[in-house]
């Protein structure tokens, strides 16, 4: 038993999502959540800066004596989940090991599409890992930042969505997948819309279940479970001044957040 709370960073809210299914999945654990909305989006920028900030941002989380880190941001992850293993002497799940190994346990054509921020595609860190699993199977990426830009601004339906979803999607129905991976946080939000522009068949793939599968296996695995007992903790931080986490963050975890902490981390 080990009733520390478990660490969880994001960019800024989308890393929500993936709590939201680490909640359902192990609810007796407290979380203390990190967005760092100071510097969103993680998407368009260089990966060794990301990486730079992957590394403040887990240092901090480490201070708060967390038991485990949940690397919640697909961009995020690509930049430095590897890096942060080898640094940091505790557990580290990040979000894109868990979306791939289901995607190629689930194609059957050998054909799986991702669709994900700039900086992931350019990683290809889905394509090494899936094909990792099985190097038969061919990972076709589009890069979709301005999907992030509308779900950022409220916008989660309507025709001019549904427009660009399906201008995104379409080379990857070309492409005759018939597993297509969400590999952003921001994107379970749309998913509906996302399904609705897929050829008929394809299975959509939320990374961010798989992953909280993986953060309960993990916890069983070391030992390190809460007890069922304890009333869990949930404390939130962000870097921004002027964000809208407390305004939008319910629509990426499903309930209100009444208090998050502004904090100042210096992160260059
Ligand atoms: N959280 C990011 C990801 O999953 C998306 C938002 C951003 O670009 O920072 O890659």
């Amino acid at each position: 038993m080990d009733n520390r709370p478990i660490g969880v960073f994001d960019s800024g809210v989308g890393g929500l999502t993936v709590l939201r299914e680490i909640i359902s999945a192990v609810p007796n654990e407290s979380i203390i959540y990190f967005g760092d909305t100071a510097r969103f989006p993680y998407g368009p920028r260089d990966l060794a800066e990301v990486r730079h900030f992957a590394f403040k941002i887990t240092e901090f989380l480490s201070n708060c004596e967390v038991k485990l880190i949940v690397v919640a941001c697909n961009t995020s992850t690509a930049a430095s989940l590897e890096d942060l293993k080898r640094e940091f002497d505790i557990p580290i799940v990040g979000v894109i090991e868990p979306g791939a190994r289901t995607a190629a346990g689930n194609t059957i054509k050998n054909k799986v599409g991702v669709i994900a921020t700039k900086g992931t595609v350019a990683s290809r860190d889905y394509e090494f890992a899936v094909k990792k699993i099985n190097p038969d199977i061919d990972v076709y990426q589009v890069a979709a930042p301005l999907l992030v830009e509308y779900i950022e601004r409220g916008v989660l339906d309507g025709s001019d969505l549904k427009k660009l979803i399906c201008e995104y999607v379409e080379p990857l129905n070309q492409y005759d997948i018939d597993v297509l991976i969400l590999g952003c946080t921001h994107f379970p939000i749309i998913e509906g819309g996302i399904k609705s522009c897929c050829n008929e068949g394809i299975k959509v793939i939320s990374s961010a279940v798989e992953t909280a599968r993986d953060v309960r296996q993990v916890l069983g695995a070391n030992q390190i479970k809460s007890e069922k007992s304890l009333k869990p903790g949930r404390i939130f931080y962000e870097t921004g001044n002027a964000s809208k986490f407390l305004e939008i963050s319910k629509i990426f975890l499903g309930t209100e957040i009444k208090e998050v902490k502004k904090i100042k981390l210096n992160m260059y």
